[in-house]
């Protein structure tokens, strides 16, 4: 019913009103050997997560919330690039069905007019250096009105409806993604991680900008100067030193 055009995303696909998290089901859909491409998607999570153990609201009717199920022949330390490459595929089918241009803010939030727009959530599971499979979460705010917004994210986040003025049909952009995604990925296990590189940075606001990246560990202002081969981003702070940023929250100054 989704009118799919790719191989193997989503042609295992698991349709659900209301979840807990469709994260937590391909989380246990993976580790039952679920295979490559299976996704999850919901109408609504009651209690969808975000990065750094934070809620992410997902309410009926107006969002996507889905996983997808990915099983690559990569080292643990190879990870990030997948959310990278997930954030390109997001915005290019955003760019396919709608006039907007979104940008990627490092490592994983999509912005339009520097609101939130759309959240990923990378998991793993893995062996020792050996990758099972990475359980890719994708949160996007779709058809959503202002009013639809708890007042505290109406100033940090925004939908399609709220830049575009049109409401979206979900199905049209979830298919987009898949396909997008899958073009992607496969160009990544065939070429490597380089050309992803490069699309990844066109898209990105965060490069070449002053910012502050708060870590577990601590606060680090500094200009961003470029992600390395693996997807980590690298901050140079103002004694020239180089940081190596794996997992951050990041204020982008002017
Ligand atoms: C972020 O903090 O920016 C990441 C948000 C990820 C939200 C998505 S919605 C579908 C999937 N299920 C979840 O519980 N979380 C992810």
């Amino acid at each position: 019913q989704l009118g799919l055009k790719t191989e193997y995303m989503g042609r295992n696909i698991f349709f659900e009103e209301i979840v807990d998290s469709t994260q937590k089901i391909a989380q246990n859909l993976a580790a039952d050997g679920t295979p490559e491409g299976t996704i999850v998607v919901a109408d609504m999570q009651s209690n969808g997560r975000g990065r750094m153990s934070r809620k992410w609201y997902s309410p009926s009717g107006t969002g996507i919330w889905m996983s997808m199920v990915i099983r690559p022949n990569i080292p643990v330390i190879d990870t990030p690039q997948l959310t990278l490459l997930t954030a390109v595929a997001v915005t290019q089918a955003i760019e396919e069905i709608t006039p907007l241009h979104p940008n990627i803010k490092w490592p994983n939030d999509i912005l339009l007019n520097n609101k939130k727009i759309v959240g990923i959530l990378t998991e793993l599971q893995a062996e020792a250096d050996q990758v099972h499979a990475v359980i890719i979460g994708i949160g996007i705010n779709v058809n959503q009105r202002t009013e639809d917004f708890p007042e505290e994210l109406q100033s940090i986040a925004t939908s399609l409806h709220r830049e575009t003025g049109n409401t979206i049909e979900r199905a049209k952009l979830i298919q987009a993604i898949l396909l997008k995604f899958e073009q992607l990925y496969t160009l990544y296990i065939s070429k490597g991680f380089l050309p992803i590189k490069l699309l990844w940075e066109s898209y990105s606001i965060s490069l070449k900008n002053e910012l502050i990246a708060r870590t577990l560990t601590g606060t680090i202002q500094g200009k961003a100067i470029g992600i390395d081969d693996n997807g980590v981003l690298l901050l140079e702070d103002n004694d020239k030193k180089i940081h190596r940023i794996y997992s951050a929250d990041i204020e982008l100054l002017e």
